[in-house]
């Protein structure tokens, strides 16, 4: 009698103990990918971000930094094909900053919008024709940025 009076609160706390345990295992997964960068996997991804056609930077900047290029304000606004002055307005506002961003982020998003989990209606074309390692590549190059 004695000794389960004791336990039961022990138990207790060894199962919060646990839960703490496995959130702490999950967030180390997630932020794993960074510390595992590879030098050529990250200039290959550095050549997708700006030369893949229709080059991540038009639209998200050098890295984040000014991007609206393709994604002006009139475009946003009016829809694709409308307005041309969206393609020199500066329009950034709506358009992620993807430096310096964690690049397991990064690759979950992108997984996302090639699913349909989450929607965007250009993302969700530019995920979908990246492939598994380009996606991983262009999510390291960003997670290297600024440099
Ligand atoms: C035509 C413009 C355009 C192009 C090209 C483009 N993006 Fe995007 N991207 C966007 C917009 C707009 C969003 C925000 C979508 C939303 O509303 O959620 C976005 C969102 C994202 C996000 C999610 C960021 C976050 O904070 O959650 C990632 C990651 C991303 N883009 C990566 C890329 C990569 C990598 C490429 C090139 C392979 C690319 N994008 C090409 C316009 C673009």
């Amino acid at each position: 009698m004695r000794k389960s009076d004791i336990m039961a609160p022990n138990a207790t706390a060894l199962a919060y103990e646990d839960v703490a345990d496995v959130a702490t295992y999950f967030s180390g997964q997630i932020r794993k990918p960074d510390a595992l960068k590879d030098d050529s996997r990250v200039a290959w991804g550095e050549s997708l971000f700006y030369s893949r056609m229709p080059s991540c930077a038009m639209c998200h900047g050098s890295a984040g930094r000014q991007g609206g290029l393709m994604m002006g304000r009139g475009m946003m606004g009016g829809g694709m094909g409308r307005g041309m002055g969206g393609m020199m307005g500066p329009g950034t506002a709506n358009i992620p900053n993807l430096e310096g961003q964690h690049a397991a982020y990064i690759v979950d998003q992108l997984n996302r919008f090639t699913t349909g989990e989450r929607e965007g209606e250009v993302m969700n074309r530019v995920a979908t024709s990246l492939g598994e390692a380009d996606t991983q590549a262009v999510a390291e190059f960003l997670s290297s940025t600024p440099r």
